[in-house]
């Protein structure tokens, strides 16, 4: 026996088993939910339980309290459906909608803005323009192997 999850607003559906968390069942049907941590640690998969029934495994009240559980909040990564589900989650967004893009990139120049704050720009290759959606950020692959992940400070549309 499966679930159905209903995801409002998009009216984007997926099922769920019994025992499975909504957060893993989305991800393994191509339904890009926002989280964080997966483990409920970090309340960044929070929404709203329009109806039916979920049960949480732990997950630490930072994240979720009591409070907002008897509100009707539910953290889809640690919360398992027991009936066919509507949530109401601030974005869904499917998985391959905003591919992955790997290309080379030169430091140009470093500016320090202040002491924890360095302004890079990149030389990027002419052909390839860098556009890029809210919520994405860059990750740079270094020679030696090491990943460095960093967000835009500037707005997508700037
Ligand atoms: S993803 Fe962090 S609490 Fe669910």
């Amino acid at each position: 026996m499966t679930f159905t999850i209903t995801v409002e607003p998009s009216g984007r559906t997926f099922t769920a088993q019994p025992d499975e968390a909504m957060l893993a069942a989305g991800i393994r049907q191509g339904i890009g939910l926002p989280y964080g941590c997966k483990d409920g640690a970090c309340g960044s998969c929070k929404c709203k339980l329009v109806s039916g029934t979920v049960v949480h495994g732990a997950h630490q009240s930072k994240a979720l309290s009591a409070d907002e559980e008897a509100a009707g909040y539910v953290l889809t990564c640690c919360g398992v459906a027991q009936s066919d589900v509507v949530i109401e989650s601030r974005q869904v967004t499917e998985i391959g909608a905003f591919p992955i893009k790997k290309m080379p990139v030169r430091v140009s120049a470093l500016e320090r803005a202040s002491h924890d704050v360095m302004v890079m720009r990149l030389q990027l290759p002419a052909s390839d323009a860098f556009q890029y959606h809210a919520g994405q950020y860059v990750e740079f692959l270094l020679r030696d192997g090491d990943r460095r992940s960093y967000s835009m400070a500037n707005a997508p549309h700037t």
